[in-house]
């Protein structure tokens, strides 16, 4: 079957389309319907049928005697650590980590936060939280405490799990001292917190609430202990992730065990094309949407091995790493973000490394995360003598809305474009008053409800954001808020956010997010933060502030204290560096700030004066303290 096939099938029956990818999943109890349109706010998938997700990744395939196959591979070179789990260790290890945590208390629906680098433990604990039917929510390691303790405030967890210790390039980041100063902030306390003793350090445990994961994991292991796999509806959270949204109340997206699962197995065989047990990497981390999807859930329903990878793409020790990682585990697809191979042709622009590594197992790269520049796709192709994938997708909906499967045989790439839209997405390009444009028109992204099997069905404790954010503003679509094109042959362009989200080396960022802790030092009268264009990050948050009447201060001095601030607030992750003082912000007559056109300023790129502009004259101070730090020639 081609795409073209594909697709014309899912255009065709949808329900039919999706109940025959269903029968690749182990039920407990059918679906009474493959499609409900009366459940939920634009239908459910799946409805009324009873599965477990840890069941179809783990247990399914030791069943079907694949015990012995190849499931897990840890490779760190920050620890000098590798190490392989088959299909039956895997079983064993998750499921004595949920006896663990069901004997101190957690059960179905109990939300778990996992705050951990990345180590086996990480999926451990995503798996064993499946298979107790217990939602587990994700925080990435480089969020700062603040960030964490919103997260645990909104999903009242009864368990954390977390390590003692993290290892960036050249650092350890103390993850127990983050994790209780999160704790000690939050207004919600967890009963326990399960914590990872690494070999590099040694966090104090605080009697009482924290246990020891080894220690505990260790003596279940020991005595053979286990849970079964829980049921579950179909149609309930298997997790909540939380991303950035336009303030600094993250969204909790909330995604589903059913519809899930036939997804990401869908997406397997055809749009990456792996056979099972053949060897998978993402190389990117648990606590992002494609950790979720990639190192975690869809390898392992697909039966393929996944890679855990705790190291980075330079510098660990060079630019050769992710060549390294891929012959000596055998991989065959790699998925990452533009980024990483930015980071790489820098050290190595011939890619003279490639060469030294036996990559005869690896077949395709996916990127996403960001904008996929062709220079760098051109160059990853030159190089690897290989298909090179940009596919487009966002956290909301846990797969590729568009991308170019490789497993129902490829179509040609279009430089810039990250392929068609997959079977189950209608996307179009709709006007800001909700006509569709013609194509090749730039537009708001939007999708045809109901979203396909995976698609979020709401945001945690927020049903009335969730119809805000996404649903209301163009009846009937779900609203992507990407801005791009569909041209005349069907690609998709995704060329710009339409709120304040910034991409930074693949990590989803809000700018208004920043903004709030900007605004909150006690000299900042008011601040805009915008995205400009950076080669190896794709963007980095540039900071304008005015300062309070009276506030006399050194400007260097203050930025000092403005980037720490961030650090602490939002983390590094954030990768804030800048914080420029300006007289005024530019603003429409209505006050509001112009940071469109100040992110133009900052990029060179020609911009029109915005019709409702208050000053102009601002406009070219901005561009006098961009050129005062040297940022604008
Ligand atoms: N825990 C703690 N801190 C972390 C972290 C983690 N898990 N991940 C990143 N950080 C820190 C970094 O150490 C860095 O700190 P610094 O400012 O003190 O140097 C900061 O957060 C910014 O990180 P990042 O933007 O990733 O920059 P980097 O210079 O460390 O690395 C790349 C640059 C390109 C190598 C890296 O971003 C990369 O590999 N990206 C591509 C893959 C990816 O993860 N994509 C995400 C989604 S698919
Ligand atoms: P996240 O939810 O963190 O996956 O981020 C989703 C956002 O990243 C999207 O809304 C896009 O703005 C951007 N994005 C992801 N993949 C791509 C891609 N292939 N091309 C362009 N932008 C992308």
């Amino acid at each position: 079957m081609s795409y073209a096939d594909a697709y014309a099938s899912w255009q065709a029956d949808p329900e039919a389309f999706w109940g025959a990818a269903a029968e690749q999943i182990d039920w407990f109890t059918p679906a009474d319907k493959v499609f409900d349109p009366d459940m939920g706010v634009y239908g459910r998938w799946f409805a009324g049928a009873t599965c477990n997700t840890c069941w179809n990744c783990v247990d399914r395939h030791v069943e079907a005697g694949q015990g012995d196959r190849k499931a897990l591979v840890y490779d760190s070179p920050v620890t000098d650590t590798a190490q392989t789990f088959s299909f039956a260790e895997l079983q064993a290890e998750v499921g004595a980590l949920a006896s663990v945590m069901r004997a101190h208390g957690v059960g179905k629906g109990d939300r778990v936060v996992i705050y951990m680098p990345m180590v086996p433990q990480a999926v451990f604990a995503m798996l064993a939280c499946a298979r107790l039917g217990a939602i587990h929510s994700v925080v990435f390691g480089g969020f700062a405490p603040h960030e964490l303790a919103t997260r645990i405030n909104d999903a009242e967890p009864k368990m954390i799990i977390s390590a003692s210790c993290g290892i960036e390039p050249g650092r350890v980041i103390h993850y127990k001292p983050l994790l209780d100063a999160a704790i000690e902030e939050a207004t919600t306390k967890p009963e326990h917190c399960l914590i990872l003793q690494r070999d590099l350090e040694l966090a104090e445990l605080i009697p009482g609430r924290d246990l020891d994961y080894a220690a505990l994991v260790g003596a279940a292991k020991d005595a053979g202990e286990t849970t079964e796999c829980v049921p579950v509806e179909a149609t309930d959270p298997l997790y909540i992730l939380y991303t950035s949204g336009t303030t600094g109340q993250p969204k909790g997206v909330v995604r589903d065990n059913g519809g899930h699962m036939v997804a990401l197995k869908w997406t397997m065989e055809h749009h990456y094309g792996l056979t099972p047990g053949e060897v998978f990497w993402a190389a990117s981390d648990v606590g992002w949407v494609v950790g979720h999807s990639y190192i975690c859930y869809g390898p392992l329903l697909h039966g393929c091995a996944t890679v855990v990878y705790e190291g980075k793409p330079v510098g660990t020790p060079d630019a050769g790493a992710f060549w390294r990682v891929i012959q000596d585990h055998e991989v065959a697809a790699l998925f990452t973000a533009p980024t990483a191979f930015r980071a790489i042709k820098k050290e190595d622009p011939k890619g003279q490394l490639i060469g030294q590594y036996d990559l005869s197992k690896f077949r395709a790269l996916f990127l996403a995360g960001e904008r996929s520049d062709p220079a760098t796709i051109q160059w990853a192709e030159e190089k690897l003598q290989r298909p090179v994938i940009d596919h487009w997708w966002q956290t909301e909906t846990g797969w590729a809305m568009s991308g170019n499967p490789v497993g129902l045989g490829q179509f040609p790439v279009k430089y810039g474009s990250p392929g068609k839209p997959m079977p189950g997405y209608d996307i179009q390009v709709l006007d800001d008053e909700g006509h569709e444009v013609p194509p090749g028109t730039l537009g708001n992204i939007v999708c045809k409800l109901p979203l396909p099997p995976s698609g979020f069905p709401t945001l945690w404790n927020a049903p009335e954001r969730f119809l805000t954010s996404y649903m209301n503003e163009f009846p009937g679509h779900y609203a992507t808020s990407d801005a791009g094109i569909i041209d005349e042959d069907g690609y998709v362009f995704i060329m710009a956010r339409t709120d304040d989200i910034i991409n930074v080396a693949g990590h989803r960022l809000s700018t208004g997010a920043m903004e709030e802790v900007i605004g909150a030092h006690p000299d900042i009268a008011e601040c805009a933060v915008v995205g400009a264009a950076d080669a190896l990050k794709g963007q980095m948050p540039l900071g304008f502030y005015v300062t309070n009447d009276g506030a006399d201060r050194v400007s260097s001095e203050l930025e000092n204290e403005l980037v720490a601030l961030m650090r602490e607030q939002i983390g590094a992750v954030a990768a804030f560096k800048t914080a420029i003082p300006v007289k005024r912000l530019p603003k429409t007559r209505s006050g509001k700030v112009l940071r469109g056109t100040m992110q133009k300023i900052a990029d060179s790129v020609e911009f029109k004066m915005p019709a409702a502009i208050d000053d102009p004259a601002i406009l070219d101070e901005i561009s006098d303290a961009l050129k005062g730090r040297g940022l604008l020639k």
